[in-house]
């Protein structure tokens, strides 16, 4: 994993202390000549500069954009409302390597503290994405979470919901986090195919993966360990288990639905949901530090079929809204390219 080009010293060189001041004020011109709301968010433009060169190969949104946006997403979720789990958006992930990153589920091996920043700029280098917020001034994390706090793509329905749940997440917010399988690949689901992407665009934030995962698949019936499971019906793209049952399950199947086409309430979503995502079991009292965030770029298109595929490919599971009418790329059908490392 390339988090581990950019090591702490660097960023501690730099100025940068996980430790904030409170001091505020309307608009500060930062040392760098940058301009943000908070003096105390100076600190971050040089470690996004950073990042965007080293770790996202000057600003693109890859497998490294799409690597830090996960790692965040497991750091957050070892949480629970109850109590008696892991202090959620806390970086313990990362300070805590031996534990958390040995993890089934955790293939980070090294990296650094910066994890919340980096997922919030790393997702901003993908088109369509929007534009996150970001908090500073975590205090240290004092432990790592527990094992198993992260569902798994074999889990059922209801044990992903309850697992959301308890860490504050309603169906529909889990569903609306999802869009994060847009940018996503996968290396370890099938090792014989590193890079699978999840739709057909994992260079865009875009609902090509919540229309892509509706499509009728390829079955295995009665067959081994891949019984009931439906596979992609494009070449080189992986589906897992999880999104497609997801997108079937009646406490899920219509919020899956209305993302399908419909880039804003996919942004507005998303946003709203990795917002509490992002501060989950943190202090109150964080710096809004989100105008250190680039500014993503918009789509420049609306979704298609992928070629060859249409409307009557597709496997409808929520009944209360109309499906969307798209259109489809001409030519034959595709071979999804794996995402190079
Ligand atoms: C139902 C819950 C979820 C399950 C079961 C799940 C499972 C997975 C799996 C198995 C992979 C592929 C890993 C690999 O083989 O390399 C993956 C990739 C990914 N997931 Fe999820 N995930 C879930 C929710 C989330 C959420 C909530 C986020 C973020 C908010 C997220 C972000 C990502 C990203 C960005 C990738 C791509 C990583 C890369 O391309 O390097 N996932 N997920
Ligand atoms: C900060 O300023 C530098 C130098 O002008 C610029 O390249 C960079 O994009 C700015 N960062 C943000 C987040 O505006
Ligand atoms: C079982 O499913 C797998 C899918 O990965 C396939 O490769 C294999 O040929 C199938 N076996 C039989 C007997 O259908």
């Amino acid at each position: 994993m390339a988090f581990a080009h950019i090591s702490i010293h660097v960023l501690l060189a730099l100025g940068f202390s996980q430790i904030a001041t409170a001091a505020s004020t309307k608009h500060v011109t930062c040392p760098s000549g940058n301009i943000t709301a908070n003096a105390a968010c100076c600190a971050l433009f040089p470690a996004v500069d950073l990042l965007q060169e080293q770790l996202f190969d000057r600003g693109k949104c890859g497998e490294q954009a799409h690597s830090a946006l996960r790692l965040a997403f497991h750091d957050a979720i070892g949480f629970s409302v109850h109590g008696g789990k892991g202090g959620g958006a806390d970086g313990s992930i990362l300070a805590f390597q031996s534990s958390e990153l040995q993890y089934r589920t955790s293939p980070f091996q090294k990296t650094d503290k910066l994890i919340h920043l980096a997922a919030a700029v790393g997702t901003a280098n993908c088109p369509g994405s929007p534009r996150l917020q970001f908090k500073f001034g975590r205090p240290p994390p004092r432990a790592p979470a527990p094992d198993l706090t992260v569902p798994e793509p074999t889990d059922s329905v209801t044990a992903i919901l309850e697992r959301f749940a308890d860490a504050g997440f309603l169906p529909r917010e889990a569903v609306a986090l999802l869009s994060s399988h847009s940018v996503a690949a996968a290396d370890e689901v099938d090792p014989t195919v590193p890079g699978s992407p999840f739709d057909s665009t994992p260079g865009t934030f875009d609902s090509q993966v919540f229309l892509e995962v509706l499509l009728k698949g390829k079955h295995f019936p009665g067959n081994g360990s891949h019984v009931g499971e439906v596979a992609s019906p494009l070449a080189g793209e992986m589906r897992l288990q999880s999104d497609f049952a997801i997108s079937q399950h009646p406490l899920t199947a219509c919020s899956w639905q209305e993302m399908v086409n419909n880039q804003h309430h996919m942004q507005t979503q998303f946003k709203a949901a990795m917002a509490k995502l992002q501060v989950l079991g943190q202090p109150s009292n964080l710096i809004d530090c989100s105008d250190v965030i680039p500014v993503p770029a918009p789509l420049k298109a609306a979704i298609k079929y992928p070629a060859s595929f249409s409307k009557k490919d597709v496997q409808i599971a929520c009944d209360l809204l109309s499906f969307p009418d798209i259109a489809t790329v001409p030519g034959p059908a595709p071979t999804v390219s794996p995402v190079s490392t």
